[in-house]
């Protein structure tokens, strides 16, 4: 026969004990992120602004980033480094804004200047992230 204290006890020793767990998983998860996967050193003010022009321009809406986004068009998380440094970022993103006859179509975002350089320095950024050798090939 269970009594009531066995119960009670039996619950707040089970929640205590799992929620002790919890935090551990927690602190261990934040420790990797920012130990690891996430180069905090190179996470410029022209990344982030090259963030706030990836959102603002819904390119999720046709590509994905790290696995993350629509599958229209190709992954961009390692764009960099397959096409060969931000250069070459910024002259496909450019080129792919023009309305070429013989390639699927990318709108127009009329996205040039600093903009476009920092959008490229996002892209080249993200492809530092340490992502466990994701995507499993380089098309993504
Ligand atoms: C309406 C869909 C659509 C949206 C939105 C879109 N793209 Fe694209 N993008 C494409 C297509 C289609 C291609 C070309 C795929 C191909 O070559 O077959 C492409 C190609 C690219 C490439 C070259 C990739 C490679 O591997 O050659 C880059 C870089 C790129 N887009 C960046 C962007 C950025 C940055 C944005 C947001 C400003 C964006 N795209 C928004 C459709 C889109």
């Amino acid at each position: 026969m269970q009594t009531k204290s066995a119960a009670r006890n039996i619950f707040f020793g089970g929640t205590i004990f799992f929620f002790v767990i919890f935090v551990g998983l927690v602190a261990h998860s934040y420790s990797y992120i920012v130990t690891t996967s996430t180069n905090v050193k190179t996470l410029t003010e022209a990344v982030a602004h090259g963030k706030k022009i990836w959102e603002e321009n819904a390119c999720i809406d046709c590509h994905t980033i790290l696995g993350e986004g629509a599958y229209y068009a190709p992954e961009l998380g390692n764009v960099c480094k397959r096409l060969g440094g931000k250069d070459a970022v910024m002259g496909m993103i450019e080129a792919r804004q023009e309305n070429e006859e013989d390639t699927r179509q990318m709108p127009n975002f009329n996205i040039k200047g600093k903009d476009l350089e920092d959008l490229a320095e996002f892209l080249c950024w993200t492809s530092t992230i340490k992502t466990q050798n994701w995507p499993p090939n380089e098309a993504g």
